[in-house]
């Protein structure tokens, strides 16, 4: 038994004894404590070296680098590699391709149950080139910006790679996004390319994708060429000759494309993440860092062995799906899991039926997901057989010590390694987690950094770091490392401005954090104006520009309140412009809908005649969260309220909605 900082009983679990047993299973790349604080403290005494070795270890170069890092944190000019040559797609795919063509690369796990398929990495290495072929052949050339929106099928894999075969920079936006949401980073990026499908299908609804990108194009006159893949087979709407079939394209061109040799911070792909403001940034990841990144984390997070069946449950359209469906098990020459579907279609036991088909060795999946499934009841997991999982693994928000311990004794049957990882879209890959074979455990904690990554925790009211073991402050990073942004899209002012400039030398991640007595960090979510709807990452400011455009909409302001299974959800505040009192709550939710996609729609709508604000006209978010949270009682410092006399209803009409 151990405390965390505020002395609650935290239960220590070791690493399970089997996991250590050579005749059972493989011998983890990592399996000791100790092995693991050896090697974390060489990959921060002597960066350069560690780094310098798993680069030439793990990548395979056109032209070595020399200089391993350079630049920093004060210039907010990080490179890393940069003398170095390579291509993306030749790593994930052409090396293995060609010692082992039939290894299969990607199992398809289709929406409808039963309909499977497998791609080779021979198949995969093919259509990729196939489809580069086409792009080439559409004019697209290394440097332009392509964007993806597309269900999780295969052919979104290839499209990915068939980018990063030209040099071209893909741009995925998550297939949940709205029409509004799709044209705004297609705009921002300015994609003269598009790669979509038909429609989508999820959770047996049927997706109108093709529609919403013909509706987002209508403000996107600089779009040249949508490349549509046939998913469902049904009748949409076609423009020709700005809209091409993507399986007649391929016919036209032979499998071979040699790839474009690009430089290591050249950059391989933009993800559109939401910040403090409303307008989303591009983030920018460059090709050999985060290749490096996505590589090493995948095989020592999950203990990644030659054989596996690595099943991330994640969507494509987010970073995880970027870095651990797609990059990181195919660099490793792994089998990754692509799963179009839900946790719950037909029923509760998806995923497990999944696991037991495909006999999948790492689970990775989101707290919320685990919180849904544990109300469902453990029957759903118990009929099936689980026992080829090793390590089964959280991203995207805390998870909660009661969804932890679930997880790890009803689907982990106390036998598997479980990963709480900590990372950001900016991150690239994961920088806090526990590793399979070395960490003992607490439930709720993401534990110790990765290999390379140097944690500070920070005064968030004086910006200095905080040496002694136990502390409380938010989270920071003191170094560059690989996989890092390397900056925001059009936009490197505010690159600096939001991770580089609030504490000089650092890099800061925006999350408040503790670290107990053993060290242990314990990340206690975002202290900015993020929040986190089920694993999707939504800013305030953005859902209340969508508001705000409602024509009946005078004022707006978003919070994020706890939720049971979602961690949190969005609750809304809104004024109304004179004449407009008839508008309905439905009809606001409607707009959020609309305007950015049905996830980040919120829980409920309040129309109210008047917000808290300060005498300068800032609206007090806070004071709305503690009477949402019916913490009326510690409502803080009301002395700068303009309109104290509001409180009082406020409070009456929060309390009978
Ligand atoms: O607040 C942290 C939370 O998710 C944020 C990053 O969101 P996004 O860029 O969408 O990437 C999600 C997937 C990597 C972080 O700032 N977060 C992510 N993982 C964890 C987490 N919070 C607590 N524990 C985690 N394991």
């Amino acid at each position: 038994m151990s405390t965390d900082h505020l002395n609650i009983e935290v239960k220590l679990h070791p690493v399970p004894k089997c996991l250590l047993d050579s005749s059972t299973n493989p011998t983890p790349h990592i399996n000791s404590i100790e092995q693991y604080k050896k090697l974390y403290e060489e990959s921060i005494k002597n960066p350069t070296e560690f780094w310098g070795r798993l680069a030439n270890e793990h990548l395979t170069w056109h032209t070595p680098f020399q200089t391993v890092l350079s630049g920093g944190f004060e210039h907010g000019d990080v490179t890393w590699f940069r003398e170095g040559q390579l291509n993306a797609s030749y790593n994930c795919l052409d090396r293995h391709a060609i010692k082992n063509p039939d290894k299969v690369a990607i199992i398809y796990e289709a929406d409808e149950p039963g309909n499977d398929r497998k791609v080779t990495y021979g198949e995969l290495l093919r259509d990729v080139c196939r489809f580069a072929n086409a792009l080439k052949a559409h004019g697209v050339r290394k440097g332009d910006t392509i964007a993806i929106y597309m269900p999780m099928v295969p052919e979104a894999v290839v499209a990915f790679l068939a980018c990063a075969r030209l040099g071209a920079v893909h741009s995925v936006v998550f297939a949940g996004f709205s029409a509004e949401s799709l044209r705004d980073r297609i705009q921002d990026a300015s994609s003269r390319y598009v790669i979509t499908a038909d429609e989508g299908r999820r959770g047996g609804k049927t997706i109108n994708t093709k529609k919403i990108v013909d509706d987002a194009l209508k403000e996107c006159p600089q779009v040249e060429r949508v490349f549509v893949f046939r998913r469902t087979g049904s009748d949409v709407p076609f423009c020709s000759p700005r809209d091409v079939w993507w399986h007649e394209e391929l016919e036209k061109h032979r499998p071979h494309c040699p790839p474009e040799i690009v430089n290591s911070e050249d950059p391989l792909f933009l993800l559109y993440t939401s910040g403090s403001t409303g307008k989303p940034k591009g983030i920018l990841h460059t090709t050999a860092g985060y290749l490096l990144g996505a590589a090493v984390t995948l095989k020592y997070v999950f203990d990644y062995h030659e054989g596996d069946i690595y099943g991330c449950m994640a969507d494509i359209g987010w970073i995880t799906g970027h870095t651990y469906i797609i990059y990181g098990p195919l660099l490793n020459g792994g089998t990754s899991v692509l799963f179009e579907s839900t946790p719950v279609y037909p029923t509760p036991s998806r995923y497990w039926e999944v696991v037991a088909k495909h006999k999948i060795t790492q689970f990775y999946t989101a707290p919320t997901a685990i919180r849904l499934l544990r109300r469902y009841g453990r029957e759903h997991v118990d009929k099936h057989d689980l026992s080829s999982l090793r390590v089964i693994g959280s991203v995207g928000e805390p998870i909660n010590p009661e969804a932890w311990e679930w997880y790890n004794e009803v689907v982990g049957r106390n036998i598997c390694a479980i990963v709480d990882t900590y990372w950001q879209t900016e991150t690239g890959s994961i920088i806090v987690t526990p590793l399979p074979g070395a960490t003992s455990t607490k439930p709720g904690s993401a534990t110790y950094p990765f290999f390379g990554i140097d944690l500070a925790v920070l005064d968030p009211n004086t910006g200095e770091e905080i040496t002694s073991t136990e502390a409380e402050g938010v989270l920071a990073v003191r170094r560059p490392w690989p996989s890092m942004l390397r900056t925001v899209y059009n936009d490197h002012n505010r690159f600096l401005n939001t991770y580089l400039n609030p504490y000089k030398g650092y890099y800061f991640t925006g999350d408040g954090v503790g670290r107990d007595c053993d060290g242990y960090y314990w990340i206690r979510g975002r202290v900015d104006d993020v929040i986190n709807v089920a694993g999707h990452r939504l800013s305030t400011a953005e859902i209340e520009s969508a508001l705000i455009i409602h024509p009946a909409v005078a004022e707006a302001a978003a919070i994020g309140v706890p939720h049971e299974l979602k961690g949190q959800c969005v609750h809304a505040f809104t004024t109304l412009k004179p004449n407009c009192e008839n508008t309905l709550t439905k009809d606001l939710i409607l707009q959020v809908r609309t305007s950015i996609g049905p996830f980040a729609a919120p829980e409920k709508v309040y129309i109210v005649s008047d917000l808290p604000k300060t005498r300068s006209g800032k609206i007090m978010r806070r004071v709305l969260r503690k009477i949402v949270s019916n913490e009326v009682d510690t409502l803080g410092d009301l002395s700068t309220l303009a309109n104290p006399a509001l409180i009082e209803p406020l409070i009456e009409q929060v309390k009978n909605s």
